[in-house]
């Protein structure tokens, strides 16, 4: 893939309405190397906040454990999976109950997710 395409798609992430990270599946515990800028306006969190650690800090107790099974699962077995999950801005307020939270497995190491307020 050329340069130019590579910035193409990288301007469309920045400028997509939809939370987007990306993590390495690669490394233990799934860290988030990547989040768009939609990412924080949807849950509050910067960048530097999200990369590093696995998408679970968006969660509380009482996010459903049915749907987290479902989303473990089919990460095991790198599969795409769409479900629901109450998931909390940075100010602690619900930010997604309604939304659906998706993720699909992107060949070479990274899987991408997004999610909508
Ligand atoms: C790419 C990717 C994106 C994810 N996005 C979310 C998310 O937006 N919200 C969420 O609650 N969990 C998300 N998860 C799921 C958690 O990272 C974790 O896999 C889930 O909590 C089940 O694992 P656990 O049983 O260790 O918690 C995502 C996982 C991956 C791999």
């Amino acid at each position: 893939m050329s340069l130019a395409m590579l910035n193409l798609f990288s301007r469309a992430l920045d400028c997509s309405s939809n939370g987007v990270v990306i993590s390495d599946m690669t490394l233990p515990g799934q860290p988030v190397f990547c989040a768009n800028p939609a990412f924080t306006r949807i849950t509050g969190f910067e960048p530097d906040e999200a990369i590093g650690r696995n998408c679970a800090f968006l969660q509380r107790d009482d996010t459903a454990r049915a749907e987290l099974g479902e989303l473990r699962r089919a990460i095991a077995a790198g599969a795409a999976a769409q479900v629901v999950l109450r998931n909390y801005r940075r100010t602690a307020r619900c930010s997604s109950t309604n939304g659906p939270s998706r993720r699909w497995p992107v060949p070479r190491a990274a899987s991408a997710t997004t999610s909508a307020s």
